[in-house]
């Protein structure tokens, strides 16, 4: 049976009426198409988006922001029909792999106290829960955890990277899925 391939790449301005879909379908509309412009063309922004190589649609989409030496997580999201299935992880490790290779040193992010399949995910990557921030979300009142994912300079991280990446191989094999990586 014949493989599909799922591409993890940096998106381009022409992707952003789809980044705008997903934001829609996966979060309720956090940011704006001015928003995704403003974020795909700001140096300290960086952005990996997942698509498929036969239908040639965005899956998913992540970014980061580059502060210092830390990578402040801002956005992480799968198309609600490709959730479940290793997507979120392949993503992720995108993320933390990009941040490794521009020698940042830790990453956070914030997170609903409710969301437990992001917890867990963040959970599998070694994020840890360092705070709360009380009524966070303004429409809902809800609280954020933030986690915070620390030694991405150590030398062992590069192994942990490895180890993530055959895991996510052996996932998305289920489905008949690779990936490959585009570098920009
Ligand atoms: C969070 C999100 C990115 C995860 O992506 P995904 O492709 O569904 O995740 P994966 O299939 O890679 O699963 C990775 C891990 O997440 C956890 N997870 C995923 N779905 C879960 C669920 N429904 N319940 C509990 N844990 C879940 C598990 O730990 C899973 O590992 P496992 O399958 O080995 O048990 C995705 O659900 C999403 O886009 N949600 C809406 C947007 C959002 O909440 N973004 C995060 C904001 S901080």
């Amino acid at each position: 049976m014949s493989s599909f391939v799922i591409q993890l790449q940096t998106p381009q301005l022409c992707h952003l009426d789809e980044l705008v879909t997903l934001d829609q379908d996966c979060l309720g509309g956090l940011w704006t198409k001015e928003g995704y412009q403003r974020e795909l063309k700001s140096p300290n922004s960086h952005f990996w988006v997942l698509s498929s190589d036969t239908t040639e649609t965005l899956i998913g989409g992540g970014c980061y922001w580059e502060i210092l030496e830390e990578a402040h997580i801002t956005l992480l999201m799968i198309a609600p029909q490709y959730q479940g299935q290793g997507l979120g992880q392949l993503l992720l490790y995108g993320l933390l792999r990009d941040a490794m290779r521009r020698n940042l040193e830790r990453a956070t992010l914030e997170v609903r106290v409710s969301n437990q399949p992001a917890l867990s995910l963040y959970r599998k990557f070694g994020f840890e829960i360092a705070g709360r921030r009380t009524g966070y979300y303004k429409q809902t009142g809800e609280d954020a955890l933030v986690l915070w994912r620390s030694g991405l300079d150590y030398p062992q991280f590069q192994q942990e990277l490895s180890t993530w990446e055959q895991q996510i191989k052996d996932r998305l094999s289920h489905n008949h899925w690779q990936f490959s990586i585009v570098e920009p």
